[in-house]
């Protein structure tokens, strides 16, 4: 078994990322720019908008944070979006999900503008993504396309099963896969709760993609020898053992798995950091205006 260190790979591209950010300025006068929108206190998306920001910092672009109290309107969220949708200085903007009851994701995410849309869940990004066309991949996949990359993971004619369809991860990851690129030109089954013989289909998988959000889903029976084994879950449990209060378990039973597997993502150091990489490398190519 071979780890696909996400901290060796970020730390990587993170210094690629700052060498690209010197030459914007350079050449433009400004720095790329992401903004995050962040509503309400949710314990996780405090720390990972957190993270965001630290790592723009840490690789010379600008960063800015506007937070709403959990009771923000709808109406004021999304003209605080047109606001920023209209500001020459801003590359990227993104919205920390998820959002309270009260606002529609949906309105959310259609309301930012698609060229600033660094997350990737726009339906025009998601469009042109099916398409094999420029556009912003929604972070957390193109981080574990990165990392497949980077260790030159072999994909091509490979099953690909994917586990869990959301909007951010699954399903995006099971079109990317599926491309006519590298990584890509996989056969893929995207499978999720009402999936019938899921461990006999996640048996049969040459790369696994575990994106469930349940704490040891993926157990070593279920897991073919040999397999790649991306684990996406990020399950916090509270502990007193940890000085963040906090212990993280990915969708992966890493312990049992590890062995039977040829590649796999630890958790955390896996995954979770190669989504910063994906955002930061959006809002870059934004600002180089790679894209739109
Ligand atoms: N919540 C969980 N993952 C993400 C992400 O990649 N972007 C945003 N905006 N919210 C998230």
């Amino acid at each position: 078994m071979e780890l696909l260190d996400g901290k060796f790979v970020s730390e990587k591209l993170k210094e690629e990322i700052t060498r690209e950010a010197a030459a914007v300025l350079a050449t433009t006068g400004r720095k790329p720019h992401l903004v995050a929108i962040l509503v309400g206190n949710d314990g996780g998306s405090e720390t990972y908008v957190a993270s965001k920001m630290k790592n723009c910092e840490k690789v010379g672009f600008k960063s800015s944070l506007f937070r709403y109290d959990e009771s923000v309107s709808e109406a004021e969220l999304l003209a605080k979006i047109e606001e920023i949708n209209k500001d020459s200085d801003v590359d990227g903007l993104i919205v920390q999900l998820p959002l309270p009851k009260h606002i529609d994701p949906e309105k959310v995410t259609e309301t930012i503008d698609y060229r600033k849309d660094v997350d990737g869940f726009h339906p025009v990004n998601l469009g042109r993504m099916m398409r094999n066309l420029p556009c912003f991949i929604p972070a957390t996949p193109y981080g574990i396309l990165l990392m497949l990359e980077e260790y030159k993971i072999e994909t091509s004619g490979k099953h690909c099963v994917v586990v869990g369809r959301s909007n951010i991860v699954g399903s995006p990851m099971s079109i990317l896969m599926a491309r006519n690129a590298y990584p890509g030109n996989c056969t893929v089954t995207l499978t999720h709760s009402r999936t019938r013989n899921l461990e006999e289909t996640v048996r049969s998988a040459d790369i696994i993609v575990a994106a469930i959000g349940k704490k040891n889903f993926i157990t070593a029976d279920m897991v073919k020898d040999g397999a790649v084994v991306i684990d996406v879950g990020i399950n916090r449990e509270t502990s007193t053992l940890t000085k963040s209060g906090y212990k993280l378990y990915g969708d992966v039973d890493f312990e049992n798995v590890a062995p039977k597997a040829s590649w796999i993502t630890p958790v955390p150091g896996g995954v979770g950091l190669m989504t910063i990489i994906g955002l930061l490398k959006n809002t870059l190519a934004s600002a180089k205006k790679e894209i739109y």
